[in-house]
């Protein structure tokens, strides 16, 4: 097998990186072009690596996107890992296993503190310590239920300041989303940037309407209305845009959504949802444990402290035994004194835990992760179902459920990247 080595990719790749992209998902369609480019440039000089064999030779690439995404409620750097392909004659000899592996230690070195990506296999993405997270979710309306809504709160005629969104309304626009997924503490969702708003509104892709207190983003084709993003800060101004998405239901019965799967629009539609619910699983991976659970929001009345034993090759920044402590929503993650770090000298036994480790009664009476572990712990998943998954070891049961207050969320991605 040739030796394998990564780099950044450089404009001159771009063409082959291109050409691996077509010979794993068929041509760029309609508006690739303008897409490709765009994407390009958002990861060019740092963000997007390739792997090479001894001749140079282009082999596969991924990127990693730059994305804010909420934690309970607060907001942090989280690499979006898209565009992973690899010539398909250099498939099977750890290409993409080399290039993950590579991603993870760039987004390390970039300040991203988790990563999430939507795989096409999970077994890949295990290997790098990902794990499943949570689904983006397609929840179905019929659209008169959302017309009715309009109608019934703000009567004919009322408009709340609605009007066509432009592209100066893109930073109040970035304003809401960051403020409504802090409001309802959530986790998961990515706040687009004030330039992504820009540029989404100066090509006209997407519709979008403003309105006292709120936005709304959809999108129209001749089976349904396919709503991305809808924030409203009251009821009345919830009801104005929800009736205008519903406003055409005449022509276009349905709508899709892209929405926290928990959108309070369920809570006052004078009708249920469809029963076909769309859902797109995605992975995620923590990258630097300390400084994501320093940004993490937590709850404001939860007050706790409890030991975390980590294994981690793949970023060793998360290896060795944890004390997470949360009071006042504040989290703090703090290595315990000597406690062995995975590289400073340790002799490394037959499981990943270290010789010194062994010998420290503390990390004895913790419980204990792998990547992967501490990724499904991360996004929510209980302490019951990691240790029936093989992923979790040790602790207590006192401990178990100190974890599961410090983690408890149920993430949701609405963009699928
Ligand atoms: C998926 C893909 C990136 C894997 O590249 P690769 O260099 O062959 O991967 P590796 O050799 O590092 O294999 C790592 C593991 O991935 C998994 N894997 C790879 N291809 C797979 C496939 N087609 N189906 C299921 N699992 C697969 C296997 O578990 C494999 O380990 P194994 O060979 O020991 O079983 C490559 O097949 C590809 O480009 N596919 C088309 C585009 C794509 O799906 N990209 C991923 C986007 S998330």
């Amino acid at each position: 097998m040739s030796e394998l080595r990564t780099r950044d990719v450089v404009d001159a790749d771009l063409p082959a990186v291109l050409a691996i992209r077509n010979r794993s998902f068929g041509p760029l369609g309609t508006g690739g072009d303008a897409w490709w480019q765009r994407v390009s440039a958002e990861t060019l000089g740092g963000r997007m690596i390739a792997v090479v064999d001894e001749s140079d030779t282009v082999l596969g690439a991924g990127r990693i996107r730059p994305y804010e995404q909420a934690w309970g409620g607060r907001h942090l750097r989280m690499g979006g890992v898209a565009g992973v392909y690899v010539e398909p004659s250099a498939r099977g000899r750890g290409v993409a296993t080399t290039l993950t592996r590579a991603l993870i230690t760039r987004m390390g070195e970039l300040g991203d503190v988790l990563s999430c990506l939507f795989p096409t296999t999970a077994t890949l993405y295990r290997r790098s310590g990902y794990e499943l997270g949570g689904v983006q979710t397609r929840t179905t309306y019929a659209a008169h239920h959302l017309r009715d809504l309009g109608s019934s709160r703000t009567g004919r005629g009322s408009s709340h300041g609605l009007r066509p969104a432009m592209p100066a309304d893109a930073e109040r626009m970035h304003e809401l989303a960051r403020a409504a997924s802090a409001r309802h503490g959530a986790s998961g969702p990515m706040v687009r940037p004030v330039t992504a708003y820009t540029g989404m509104l100066e090509r006209g892709e997407l519709i979008a309407y403003v309105v006292d207190g709120g936005f709304v983003v959809y999108d129209l084709s001749e089976e349904a209305v396919t709503v991305e993003e809808l924030v409203a800060t009251t009821p009345d101004a919830a009801a104005t845009l929800w009736g205008v998405v519903g406003s055409g239901s005449s022509a276009t019965p349905t709508v899709h959504t892209y929405l926290d799967p928990r959108d309070p629009v369920a809570l006052v539609l004078g009708g249920l949802p469809t029963t076909q619910v769309q859902q797109a699983p995605w992975m995620a991976r923590v990258v630097d444990l300390e400084a994501a659970f320093e940004r993490r929001g937590f709850g404001a009345h939860s007050s706790l402290e409890v030991a975390l034993l980590v294994d981690d090759l793949e970023a060793p920044a998360n290896a060795g035994l944890w004390t997470l402590t949360v009071s006042g929503g504040q989290g703090t993650a703090t290595r315990t004194a000597g406690a062995p770090v995975r590289g400073d000298g340790d002799t490394p036994v037959a499981d990943g835990i270290t010789s010194n480790e062994r010998a420290d009664g503390a990390a004895e009476e913790a419980l204990r992760v792998g990547a992967r572990g501490l990724a499904a712990l991360w996004c929510g998943w209980s302490v019951s179902r990691l240790r029936q998954a093989g992923l979790a070891s040790g602790g207590s049961p006192d401990a178990d459920a100190a974890l599961d207050t410090v983690f408890t969320c149920a993430p949701f991605i609405t963009e699928y990247f």
